[in-house]
């Protein structure tokens, strides 16, 4: 299917995007979708937050939720554009609706949404009091936000020809919030031979100096073994369905998880996270964390893409680990 912008402005200065059968409208304070048989509306900062991630994260692992409603799934080469196929009131009544796309065509829907809906000032990966404000009529643009790279080690952060660790010098000051993190860096002694294959880095210390927060970049690559540690900070602005096992390490202070059934969003469990806790979160779950103060995290992500099939087909047990 087909996506393109409809050309006229409305009265606040903004386009509204066609994909499919939907339609995409935003006002002063607000993001309207519209389908044959419904719509919905969202605050205009929340879907642009979930958009941000949504576009950088090539619609990511599973399904993200932009909220109880509306989201994508993704099928790696096709995703699922949905209203209410994830909420049990909106299924049990008909009224759901989905419709697949092929992604790059999605995407390039998005990002037109995206670039034409952020304002000047606006940043959608930044926390709450590190960015100006979303609402308002048309007011400028933030290419350089919207435009944000994920970053994707193709080895290990730092290593030769890889991703570089962050200083002062190409941008990434320390934040606020993480002040009092060391800055050494390791020692390195690789045997003669090795120095190409042996590498380490102070990952509190980089981690410190990220820009945005609630989104994991890939630090360290072990085959389909992706470490992607990330900062947080307030709330996480999607609610991500799983198709795998996601494991997270708590590297410092405190997340609060919500989690709920997948498919229904029926609560599951309360997940309160301090330093130095592990959760293996299931495959079978939503989840969508609150950061009080900003924390690190590291995400470890299993990226087979043979997984998501072996879990939907009960080959493997949703849990990993059973007490
Ligand atoms: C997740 O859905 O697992 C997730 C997404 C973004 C984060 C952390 C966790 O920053
Ligand atoms: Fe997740």
């Amino acid at each position: 299917m087909s996506g393109k912008t409809t050309q006229a402005m409305n009265d606040a200065g903004y386009q509204s995007f066609i994909l499919g059968n939907y339609i995409f409208k935003r006002d002063e304070y607000f993001v309207h979708v519209e389908w044959p048989n419904g719509g919905h509306i969202l605050p205009a900062d929340r879907f642009l937050k979930a958009l941000m991630r949504d576009v950088a994260w090539n619609f990511f692992y599973g399904i993200v939720n932009f909220d109880e409603v509306f989201g994508t799934a993704n099928h790696y080469g096709t995703v699922d554009i949905f209203a209410g196929s994830y909420n049990a009131s909106y299924r049990d009544t008909g009224k759901d609706h989905s419709e697949t796309f092929d992604s790059e065509t999605a995407r390039h829907v998005f990002e037109a949404m995206l670039q034409d809906w952020t304002n000047e000032g606006f940043d959608p990966f930044a926390a709450p009091g590190e960015t100006g404000s979303a609402f308002g009529p048309k007011r400028g643009s933030n290419e350089n936000a919207v435009k944000r790279q994920r970053v994707t080690a193709k080895r290990m952060t730092g290593a030769a020809d890889d991703t570089p660790l962050r200083n002062d010098m190409n941008g990434y000051g320390i934040n606020r919030q993480f002040a009092d993190v060391p800055q050494d860096e390791p020692e390195i002694h690789a045997e003669p031979g090795f120095e190409h294959d042996v590498h380490a880095f102070n990952l509190f210390a980089y981690l410190s100096r990220s820009d945005v927060t609630w989104n994991p970049s890939v630090c360290s690559v072990v085959k389909d073994s992706l470490f992607c540690p990330t900062t947080e900070e307030y709330m996480l602005p999607v609610i991500h369905g799983n198709d795998r096992v996601e494991w997270f390490i708590q590297l410092s202070d405190e997340i609060h998880w919500e989690v709920a059934d997948r498919d229904t969003g029926e609560a599951r469990a309360r997940v309160i996270m301090k330093a130095g806790d592990v959760a293996a979160m299931p495959a079978d779950i939503r989840h969508q964390g609150m950061s009080p103060k900003r924390s690190m995290l590291l995400v470890w992500e299993n990226a087979d893409p043979a997984l998501p099939e072996l879990y939907a087909s009960n080959k493997l047990k949703a849990n990993p680990i059973a007490f």
